[in-house]
């Protein structure tokens, strides 16, 4: 993939530019990354706090060839590659599915995927937030949030962070595009998270919550879990919020 950056100094939100960007017939591989946002977008309508310099703001456009089955698996995608380059740091992170990259059980960075249709077609927008430095939290994010320079003691420069992220998710979305694509990725995405299976969670969806024991993921990404009653299967736009029990 060829990838174009369009740097920002302050933006509303990278995302929001990228789907502009799409609708308008933009190529894939077009980024967006800013050096702020002023309505940086977590998911659920959740705001992302995106003070200037103190995080890795960056989307980037998809015009994925899938089938629409395995679109979700586009995000887990997204997760691989944050997780790869994170442990390039000598970081050890986790992905708690969906896709909260996590480290010493604290997140420290966030996905996004959104769809937007145009005239090429429907193009996928991938929104990726790494914590860089700590920052102006709210004290109920501040406990659970991380960054890079907290965890590693140095500040990286953003430049050689996007270098290693662009990379990374070239190399993987090639391979979901493969024959056997969407069963690597899954299988992959298994390889770098303890939410995969055996674990003891807590989900929290529109009407109801579930709580039970994870029992890995369908072919699509959904999340399988063993509860006293019986098998449910969770969807990722289903989530509400996803914790250990
Ligand atoms: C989440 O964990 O809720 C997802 C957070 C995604 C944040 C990123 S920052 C870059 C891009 N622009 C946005 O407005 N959101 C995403």
């Amino acid at each position: 993939m060829n990838f174009t950056i369009l740097r920002f100094d302050t933006i509303d939100s990278t995302n929001t530019e990228a789907l502009k960007q799409a609708r308008a017939g933009a190529d894939e591989g077009l980024c967006i990354v800013a050096r702020q946002q002023t309505a940086g977008r977590g998911r659920h309508g959740r705001t992302w706090i995106s003070e200037k310099d103190a995080g890795l703001y960056f989307s980037f456009v998809l015009r994925p060839k899938l089938e629409t089955r395995f679109l979700p698996l586009i995000t887990f995608t997204a997760g691989v590659s944050v997780h790869d380059t994170l442990a390039g740091l000598g970081l050890k992170p986790d992905i708690k599915w969906v896709n909260d990259i996590l480290v010493n059980g604290k997140k420290i960075s966030g996905i996004l995927a959104e769809t937007a249709d145009s005239d090429g077609g429907l193009a996928v927008v991938v929104g990726i937030g790494i914590n860089l430095k700590p920052s102006n939290f709210p004290p109920e994010i501040a406990e659970t949030a991380t960054s890079i320079e907290t965890e590693t003691g140095s500040f990286i420069n953003r430049d050689e962070l996007i270098e290693s992220l662009t990379r990374s998710i070239d190399h993987y979305y090639n391979v979901l595009h493969n024959e056997a694509g969407p069963e690597t990725i899954v299988r992959e995405w298994r390889r770098r998270s303890t939410y995969f299976s055996g674990k003891r969670v807590r989900v929290v969806l529109e009407n109801e919550a579930i709580t039970g024991t994870t029992d890995g993921l369908e072919e699509n990404g959904a999340l399988r879990i063993k509860t006293a009653g019986g098998n449910r299967i969770v969807q990722a736009g289903d989530v509400e919020t996803l914790r250990n029990y």
